[in-house]
């Protein structure tokens, strides 16, 4: 059910995206190259999963949240893998985007998908205008100064330094929960039932933490080949993360937790399409890549 599931998103976001840059100057090229890459979508997978449970919103207004969603977490990545950042040359198994077209281009190609995220939101003609700015509002919040954005900066901070756990998981929880509770709730919008939306919520900020932590852990477990990016990023930076603050077991064992706690809770919801998002749930922490 799950692997259906994913390759019909992959597919569909993938179409969209590629209409949605075009292919008319190197910019467009650049920023195709990196959205089309090898990504496991999972964002907009929950996006979709999540919409599934609510009966207000169309699947043409979930396509393109999943499409928006997927081209600003694609800049967050180019971003991330700059010289003055993490400095990857490897990115969804190719040269990572500055390697192949200059970093003055990646930043710009990074700049232009974030643009165009909300650019395709706004001409979204099935949804509503005050539906629109919510969406709007919440993945500016999530990714901004408050957000993604500041969440990377901590952990840029933390090069080198010995932190706690309560400061790596506010860490992780910034720089990557927030845009994955976003997606949850992206497919939230419009729905009536504040009950159940709180329990989304709460299943979206506790899969954002573990997928980080499972980030951590397979950076340590698994290889480059079937990771598309390099392993020996995180030691080379002096990273802070979870498996050398807790160490491998424990950083494990978190995961699994947060994963339990997540679908139990989702599990007060009446609804047979949950089964999608405790499999995704389940994805997200068990993952190989
Ligand atoms: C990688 O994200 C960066 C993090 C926030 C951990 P993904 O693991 O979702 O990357 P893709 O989209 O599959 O390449
Ligand atoms: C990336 O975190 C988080 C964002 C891009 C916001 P990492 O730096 O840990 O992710 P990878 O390992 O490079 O994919
Ligand atoms: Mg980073
Ligand atoms: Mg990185």
């Amino acid at each position: 059910m799950l692997e259906n599931f994913l390759s019909q998103t992959r597919e569909q976001v993938s179409q969209n995206i590629k209409k949605s840059i075009g292919n008319s100057n190197l910019i467009e090229e650049a920023m195709s190259y990196s959205a089309l890459g090898d990504s496991k979508m999972v964002r907009a997978a929950l996006i979709n999963a999540s919409g599934r449970i609510n009966k207000k919103i169309s699947d043409s207004s979930l396509l393109t949240f999943s499409t928006g969603v997927e081209l600003i977490h694609t800049y967050s990545l180019i971003h991330d893998d700059l010289p003055s950042m993490d400095d990857d040359d490897l990115r969804r198994g190719k040269d990572s985007n500055h390697i192949k077209f200059g970093e003055a281009n990646a930043i710009l190609a990074g700049d232009a998908l974030q643009s165009l995220a909300y650019e395709i939101i706004c001409n979204e003609s099935s949804l509503e205008d005050k539906h629109k700015i919510e969406g709007i509002r919440m993945i500016s919040k999530a990714c901004g100064k408050n957000g993604m954005v500041y969440g990377q900066h901590l952990d840029i901070n933390a090069e080198t330094k010995k932190i706690n756990e309560q400061s790596i998981e506010n860490i992780h929880i910034l720089k990557t929960g927030r845009l994955i509770e976003c997606s949850v709730m992206l497919g939230q919008i419009g729905n009536e039932d504040l009950e159940e939306k709180e329990l989304m919520k709460s299943f979206g900020n506790k899969i954002g933490l573990a997928f980080q932590i499972t980030d951590d852990i397979l950076e340590v477990t698994s290889s480059k080949e079937t990771l598309g990016k390099n392993i020996n990023s995180d030691v080379k930076n002096c990273k802070a993360t979870y498996v050398n603050i807790l160490g491998l077991d424990e950083s494990i064992k978190k995961s699994k937790d947060l994963c339990e706690s997540a679908i139990n809770e989702l599990k007060s919801i009446k609804s047979s399409e949950i089964d999608l998002l405790i499999e995704l749930a389940k994805y997200i922490c068990y993952r190989e890549k």
